[in-house]
This record gives structure tokens, sequence and C-alpha cells, in this order.
């Protein structure tokens, strides 16, 4: 298969599979506008996978992405799209009135240039990869794989909220570990407490695990309150590491042993390739 990309190429690099690299040069005008450009090899093929990520500078990231794909219509070459990490996927609805529903408008318009297969990893709300016709695929066996060679101690896997609940499950059914998720309990009055609803973390290993690490707020404030409950230790991970601001520091303080998460957007903290995915779809 013949494979290209501008944001993921990290990516690529650890493929095993038998697959071929177009590459596609990317530039700036001094303007700002974009510009790509397909090596020459592109033009005796006949069919491609697009592996784009779509994060930070996601407007940059997602022109290239038309560019690309309209270039390579132009050639009469049949698509096969993989995306990563989807931008806008959290407005997945109209949270206030007249506002855009962005992650479903930009499932719309990659819908529209009618490609062969579509595929999303991890997304917010499938409901997106939906509004695309495509696929989601899950990085949560990889997940799983990774902590299985961490050794935790009588582990449980913890969702943040009963939302992403599934994805923790999916992940200890793998490594056959106890699972739950945070909930708020009211303990007195004005008291808001945050635990596990239905298991006791003291003296176990936790691993929660989420689809994205932004600001950290969320895992680090978990953090605080399963270590201060008596929780052994705790790691964190998600399929997309966006790591905003000082999302690092804020983890550190909160007493994270170990932040983990693929490479959907690189970091230093990408420990797990969504390679093998494409190795196993492709
Ligand atoms: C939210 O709905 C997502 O699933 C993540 O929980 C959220 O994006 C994490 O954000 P942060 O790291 O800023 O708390």
């Amino acid at each position: 298969m013949f494979i290209t990309s501008i944001s993921s190429r990290d990516t690529l690099e650890k493929l095993k599979g038998d697959f071929k690299v177009i590459d596609c040069h990317f530039k700036k005008f001094p303007d700002g506008e974009g510009y790509i450009r397909f090596d020459e090899k592109v033009k005796n093929i006949r069919e491609i996978l697009i592996v784009q990520s779509l994060h930070y500078p996601q407007d940059e990231h997602i022109m290239q992405l038309f560019f690309m794909i309209d270039a390579l219509k132009e050639l009469n070459i049949e698509i096969n799209l993989l995306i990563p990490y989807m931008a806008y996927a959290r407005q997945d609805k109209r949270f206030k009135d007249w506002e855009s529903v962005s992650g479903i408008t930009l499932a719309k318009i990659i819908d529209g240039f009618d490609l062969k297969s579509k595929y999303t990893v991890d997304i917010h709300d499938v409901k997106i990869t939906k509004s695309m016709k495509g696929e989601n695929l899950s990085a949560m066996p990889l997940i799983a794989e990774y902590l299985n060679d961490l050794d935790l101690k009588n582990p449980v896997i913890i969702s943040p909220d009963e939302g992403s609940l599934d994805r923790a499950k999916k992940v200890a059914d793998y490594i056959d570990a106890d699972f739950d998720y945070l909930e708020k309990k009211r303990s007195s009055g004005d008291n808001v407490e945050i635990k596990p609803k239905d298991i006791n973390t003291k003296n176990r290993d936790v691993a929660i695990i989420d689809d994205i690490i932004s600001t950290g707020g969320t895992i680090a404030k978990a953090c605080e309150l399963l270590k201060r409950d008596g929780t052994s230790k705790v790691v964190s991970g998600a399929t997309h590491l966006l790591m905003i601001g000082n999302a690092e520091e804020r983890l550190i303080r909160s007493g994270v042993d170990n932040i983990f998460g693929s490479d959907s957007i690189p970091s230093k903290f990408s420990k797990i390739s969504i390679a093998s995915i494409i190795d196993d779809v492709f």
C-alpha cells in the first residue's frame, strides 16, 4: 500500500508492514497560505492511504489534508484516510444556541470527498465518525499491553467519568483487571467528594485512562484524590496527549507516577505507537 502524511510522519516511520511512502512537501508563503506538492512517484499509483493527525496547528493540518485529498483525486487515485487525532471532536453537539458544531462540520466536509475508507482513532464521540461514514479504531489494546509491562500491583483501571467507562472496561478486560469510574458523592451539605464508584483503591495501583489529556486538570484532580485515599501508585494515560500549557507540571505535582499515550500527537510521553493499528487494518 502506498502511504503519505504531513503531520504524522513519525508514525509512518514505525510501520512494519509493506508500505511505500510517497512524500508530500509542505511550505508556507510569506502571507501565511500553505502549499503542498507530492513527490513525482505519485504519478503511477492507483490507491493510497493518507495518515494525517489534526492536532495543533489544527487548521493548518486540516487544510493540508484537504489539499492532499484534492490533489490525489485529480490524479484519479483511490484514497483511504486515517485520522489519528480528530480536531474539534469535543465540539460534538450544540452546547449553546447559535454556535457551530465544528466536529460535525469537519466530518461532513470529509464525507463530501467520497473517499474509499475513513478511520478515526478513539474519537471523543463516535457520532462524528459516523457523520463522515467512517469507522473508529481503538488504541485501548495497545494501552493495555503497555500497562501489562508496568507490572502494576492488583490494578484498578479507572475512568475519570461514567461517559468514558467503556474505554477503561476495554483495557481492564485485556489485562484481566478491575475497573471503575470516578463519581461525585455528596458527603454532607456542601461537601462533594470524588471517589471511585464501587472500588476501594487503598493499597492498590491505579491506571486512569482517558481519550484526551489536554490541560491535565481532569487527571491531576483524580490523582490527588486517589492518593489522598491511600492508592499506592497512579499511572495515567490517554490515546491523545494534547498536553496544553503546564499540563506536565500539573500532572507531576499531583503525584502521577507515569504519564503515557500514543503518538497520535507526538510528545515525549508518546510511549505507544498507533503504527501497529495501521499495520493491522491495511
Ligand atoms: C473530556 O470530555 C475528555 O474526555 C477529557 O477528559 C478532557 O479533554 C481532558 O481535559 P483536561 O486534560 O484539560 O482536563
